[in-house]
């Protein structure tokens, strides 16, 4: 197909404003899967995203339309990742892509991700087309929506469509809007063959599919390719469109969406980003932007059954293969023994990675609490970065700890400014402005340490503003503060899990808590056990366990065998979740009790 017939455009919307909902009644309207075929969000394609109703990868289907003008237009459809942790992955995406309907919801207005996918849209030069979804709800505003976009974007209130994608109401009209006002692609056709991979997927037979947009020249199955970061080179599977199942072609050109299969057996070696060319006679220059994602956030993950390690190296060497961005190490902890170190984006990242170990795996895991990365300058002038407090070194060698801070963005109704401000001073952060959108609805521009981000800052946030203000955050820098670790010891035994990385002012505040709520969480053993929380050699809070004979049958009086065995299958079933650390059973859930300590 001629360029000047092809649009490649992305939704972009803040979590649950439509963008999906959307994508099928235009995979519908264009017959691009026939209706009986038709299963509701079907670009989400992972069970967990069904279930979540978020959008992890990012995806890519081509429809065909015929328009009022009487001309059949080949249309790319790129989806993203509508999660703060995928920024990369959606600036990608829409780097593949020339225009960007802009999906809010009409009860719900403008939020924070809103604002980031309009300026990543608009970095990347794209034609932003506003849509107002969800009309047909009771609580919709579509004309207050409209100004808001007008106010943000420029477009004229007037002008922009109102829609339901639930209903139906108005697509049409949108893939008119693509057709006239996302530009066509304008890539060379006789130069060099260059495709932009935006996103991939692990296949078991055709090995790294790359999705890929071409922009200039021409590719053919039985070329051979290479990737110009990594320079892995490779004699292609198959070419192919999404149709939305993998169709094979015999060429993809200049301006088309598509995807290239591989071969090759990692990840590592074709990431998002990445340029494809020729392997003969390939492009000189790669396409500009390439970047490798680096994770933020860390935690250990371990069996609770240590038998179970071969499984969870497995399933993680698994689900690599789909996530580039998922790194992870060996670990041991004295506490928890064999498990990883795994890097995340973001804490909604880490989130999906525990629930699939789980769900998709079948494993029981113990993940402790999530830290950032920290560098800590020693005296002797070396720095090394550490991404778990037990790394942390003897206190006497360190002159300095340094950690990530964060650009924070939170858009919300301003009768809730107070509240937030009050939030984030006490979690350390710094206001920078306050940008007023309208008369009601205001940006709050802050700066915070990631370490206090991603102990609930999120949860306290949407339960102050009673679930009306979002969040968005990008790294600002490195900085020093007063950093000091504070030890957990059970039964005089530290236990290097538990450890975890605070301010000195909060340090005190922080170990009497984490001891009370041990004590509570730790069940009764059958001698005592004592909780302390020290900081270097000095104990700043302590705690008795006392002991207890556990004899769960005491209660059942009377001789209901079935009822007694229900009350030991459910003691098993509690048992689960029990790691033994030396003599002691320790819940999971201690382990999470540092993410809840004010
Ligand atoms: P993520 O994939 O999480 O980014 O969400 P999304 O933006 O793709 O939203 P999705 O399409 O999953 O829609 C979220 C919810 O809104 C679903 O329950 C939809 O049924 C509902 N929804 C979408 N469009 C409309 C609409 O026009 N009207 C109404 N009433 N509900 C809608």
């Amino acid at each position: 197909m001629t360029q000047s017939h092809i649009r490649n455009f992305s939704i972009i919307a803040h979590v649950d404003h439509g963008k999906s909902t959307l994508a099928d009644r235009m995979l519908e309207m264009t017959q691009t899967v026939a209706d009986r075929k038709m299963q509701a969000q079907l670009l989400d394609s992972m069970d967990l995203e069904r279930e979540r109703g978020v959008t992890i990868k990012a995806s890519a289907v081509r429809m065909m339309y015929k328009a009022k003008d009487g001309e059949t237009y080949m249309i790319n459809l790129i989806d993203t990742p509508g999660h703060v942790d995928f920024t990369y992955e959606v600036s990608r995406a829409l780097q593949a892509c020339e225009g960007a309907l802009l999906v809010v919801d009409a009860s719900q207005g403008i939020e924070a991700q809103t604002l980031t996918n309009v300026y990543l849209a608009l970095e990347q030069d794209l034609e932003v087309l506003p849509v107002v979804n969800k009309i047909d709800l009771p609580a919709a505003q579509p004309d207050e929506v409209a100004q808001e976009l007008e106010n943000l974007i420029g477009t004229p209130a007037e002008e922009i469509l109102r829609i339901s994608a639930k209903s139906g109401i108005g697509v049409a009209d949108v893939l008119e809007l693509v057709v006239k006002e996302v530009p066509p692609p304008t890539g060379n056709e006789d130069a060099p063959a260059r495709a932009l991979v935006f996103d991939s997927h692990y296949d078991v037979y055709k090995g790294v599919v790359a999705y890929v947009r071409v922009v200039d020249g021409e590719f053919k199955p039985r070329d051979q390719f290479q990737l110009m970061a990594t320079h892995a080179k490779f004699d292609p599977v198959e070419i192919g469109v999404f149709n939305p199942v993998m169709v094979p072609v015999e060429s993809l050109k200049a301006g088309e969406v598509g995807y290239i299969a591989t071969g090759l057996k990692t990840m590592q070696e074709c990431r998002v980003g990445d340029t494809i060319t020729l392997a003969n006679k390939g492009a000189e220059k790669p396409l500009p932007g390439y970047k490798q994602v680096k994770p933020m956030v860390f935690a250990g993950i371990y069996p609770t059954d240590n038998d179970d390690y071969p499984e969870l190296r497995d399933a993680l060497e698994k689900l690599q293969l789909n996530d580039a961005s998922l790194v992870y190490e060996p670990e041991t902890s004295q506490a928890l023994n064999f498990g990883f170190r795994v890097g995340f984006l973001g804490l909604f990242h880490m989130e999906i990675v525990q629930e699939r170990l789980e769900r998709e795996y079948d494993l029981d895991i113990l993940a402790t609490a999530p830290s950032v990365k920290y560098e800590v300058i020693k005296k002797d002038g070396t720095s090394i970065f550490i991404d778990s407090p037990a790394q942390m070194p003897d206190e006497n060698v360190i002159a300095e700890v340094r950690e990530p801070w964060m650009k924070i963005q939170i858009y919300t109704p301003q009768n809730y400014i107070g509240g937030i401000m009050d939030l984030v001073i006490k979690k350390r952060g710094e206001v920078v402005t306050t940008e007023y959108l309208d008369a009601n609805r205001v940006i709050l521009h802050y700066l915070m340490p990631l370490s206090e981000v991603i102990v609930d800052f999120y949860d306290r946030l949407k339960s102050i503003s009673q679930g009306y203000a979002s969040l968005d955050y990008q790294l600002d820098d490195y900085r020093a503060d007063d950093l000091v670790k504070l030890d957990v010891l059970v039964n005089n035994e530290p236990i290097d899990a538990l450890a975890m990385i605070v301010h000195r002012d909060h340090a005190y505040h922080k170990g009497q808590k984490l001891v009370s709520k041990l004590k509570e969480l730790i069940p009764r053993q059958m001698f005592a056990v004592p909780v302390q929380a020290a900081v270097g050699k000095r104990v700043i809070s302590r705690a008795n366990i006392s002991a207890m004979r556990k004899d769960v049958l005491a209660k059942c009086y009377g001789g209901d065998i079935t009822r007694k065995k229900k009350l030991l299958e459910k003691q098993k079933k509690g048992k689960k979740r029990m790691k033994m650390v030396g003599a002691v059973e320790v819940p999971q859930e201690a382990f999470m009790a540092l993410l809840s300590l004010d």
